[in-house]
């Protein structure tokens, strides 16, 4: 039997810290962070190893870490309770990931469809082979703590069914080492699209000046960029999977994740209302959520010290899980344990 030795299930999840965190990141993926760390045994980590699938400048990495690490506390991770880690610190994510790199079938691979978008936009004689591995580290993230639950965006779904093949696989070939993890998407909010393109998903590497609210956006400017959001020309404001209706849609999204109402409750207090009166609601939820979660992120980054000794401990806790299960995999692989 391998599992987590705890009562409790375990979660893990991770996001890159390429660019500055979005209100897509927080509605994705903070938020129900924070809402099952207590009930879960949750372990979130900055995945900076695979930041570098595509090139960093080394300054701006080393700070982006410090700054996603700080943003998942400001967004109420409770280090105390949740373990907060930095991917590169652990060793055994880079082993692990090249043993599964090499179990990993090419012809899955090149099915990911985050691997076909984000090639398609490069050429295929210079795109970087991490690209294409991508998806082998981010199992070995997951399998080395044999996570149960793993919270993403569901543009993830597809790399999660990955993992659990890679897991089954090696299980097969070498015995019973890993445990099959099951995604967890959030209700609403799963995936916020592009203010100014509703039908592309937020992203923070997006250059365009409308297109994401930053989580350290000035407030005046976060309210900005919602009022100036992409909508349509009809009057109705209801929930709709219609491409032309996306903007609309977007922003009930939005509203949505953030005061957990249902959309039925949503749409009617919406009913007789226009679209100014939909884009200030949002942006009144928005600013709200982003007031506090800026004041406690000023305050971390200046508790000189508070932060590392966070990082130091997270690596501790999941640097021995990871161990311990990247020795197993190891032995059942055939590697010679060294004497
Ligand atoms: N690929 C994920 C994303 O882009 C980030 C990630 C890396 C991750 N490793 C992970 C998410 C492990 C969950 C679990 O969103």
């Amino acid at each position: 039997m391998v599992s987590n030795s705890g009562n409790k299930p375990r979660v893990l999840s991770g996001i890159q810290p390429s660019g500055n965190l979005t209100i897509g990141n927080y509605l994705g993926a903070l938020k129900q962070w924070v809402e099952v760390q207590r009930q879960f045994d949750c372990f979130y980590c900055v995945v900076d190893l695979h930041a570098i699938t595509v090139a960093q400048n080394p300054d701006e990495l080393r700070q982006k870490t410090r700054e996603s690490a700080a943003m998942y506390i400001a967004a109420g991770l409770d280090p105390e309770v949740s373990t907060i880690f930095v991917q590169s610190h652990i060793a055994a994510h880079s082993e692990l990931a090249w043993m599964l790199t090499c179990m990993a079938p090419l012809g899955w691979l090149h099915r990911m469809t985050q691997f076909k978008d984000k090639s398609a936009k490069q050429s295929q004689e210079s795109i970087g082979a991490g690209l294409l591995n991508y998806p082998s580290l981010m199992a070995a993230d997951i399998l080395l703590y044999h996570a149960d639950l793993v919270p993403v965006g569901d543009d993830q779904n597809q790399h999660l069914e990955f993992t659990r093949d890679l897991a089954q696989r090696f299980n097969h070939a070498y015995g019973e080492t890993f445990t099959l993890p099951s995604v967890m998407n959030p209700e609403a909010g799963a995936r916020i699209m592009g203010l100014d393109n509703p039908t592309a998903k937020m992203s923070k590497s997006e250059d365009s000046e409308n297109h994401a609210v930053f989580l350290l956006d000035d407030l005046a400017a976060a309210r900005r960029k919602i009022m100036r959001a992409v909508t349509d020309s009809h009057r109705e404001i209801r929930f709709s999977s219609e491409r032309e209706r996306a903007g609309v849609n977007n922003l009930l999204t939005i509203y949505q994740a953030i005061t957990d109402e249902s959309s039925a409750d949503i749409e009617a207090h919406f009913a007789d209302k226009g679209y100014g009166d939909l884009k200030r609601a949002v942006a009144d939820c928005v600013v709200s959520t982003l007031e506090p979660l800026q004041a406690r992120y000023y305050e971390l980054m200046n508790e000189k010290g508070y932060l590392d000794s966070v990082l130091k401990l997270g690596r501790e806790k999941a640097g021995a899980i990871a161990e311990a299960t990247l020795k197993r995999a190891q032995e059942n692989m055939g590697f010679l344990a060294p004497s």
